[in-house]
């Protein structure tokens, strides 16, 4: 079970206007949502974001009894035009737990986990995009070192 943290740290920290319009721009399995939405009240939002397909299986859950929620299933890289899609020009505030969750480390078929051996895969979207097994197939020496410097 993945346990979110520092809930209560961040959600009291971000959520200071309870009609507002709230980003969790790593939904993950929605522990910081869930929060988020207790301290919003009938007319605050709240916009979940997540690359996993998983997240958005679950965060389809949440929509289906949640109207305060919306989702969309790609990169918070690309919240700008997604504001700009949905007409929001102002955000209350935006939370951004980075990296991985622990579903993404205990499935070993993900290609995160140390502990359990799995194909090399590393996305965290795993509709798309090259793995990172085919990545280092056609990667050169300068490349790799320059991805693992960075
Ligand atoms: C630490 S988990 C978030 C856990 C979440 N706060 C919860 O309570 O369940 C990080 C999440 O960020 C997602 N993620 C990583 N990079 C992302 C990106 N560029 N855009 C959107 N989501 C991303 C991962 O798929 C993962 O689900």
């Amino acid at each position: 079970m993945h346990q979110t943290v520092l809930l209560r740290e961040a959600v009291d920290a971000l959520v200071t206007n309870p009609s507002g319009f709230y980003v969790d721009g790593t939904f993950g399995r929605g522990g910081h949502s869930l929060a988020i939405l207790d301290q919003l009240d009938d007319n605050g939002q709240l916009l979940g974001v997540d690359k996993d397909p998983q997240a958005a299986v679950t965060a389809a859950q949440l929509q289906k009894v949640e109207k305060r929620f919306s989702f969309f299933h790609g990169s918070f890289a690309q919240l700008q035009g997604k504001f700009e899609e949905m007409g929001v020009e102002t955000v209350d505030g935006i939370l951004l737990d980075l990296g991985v969750s622990s579903p993404q480390l205990d499935e070993a078929s993900r290609g995160f986990s140390f502990l359990n051996d799995g194909p090399l895969d590393m996305r965290m979207d795993t509709s798309r995009g090259e793995t990172a097994a085919q990545w280092i197939a056609a990667a050169s020496v300068e490349e790799i070192a320059s991805v693992l410097r960075e």
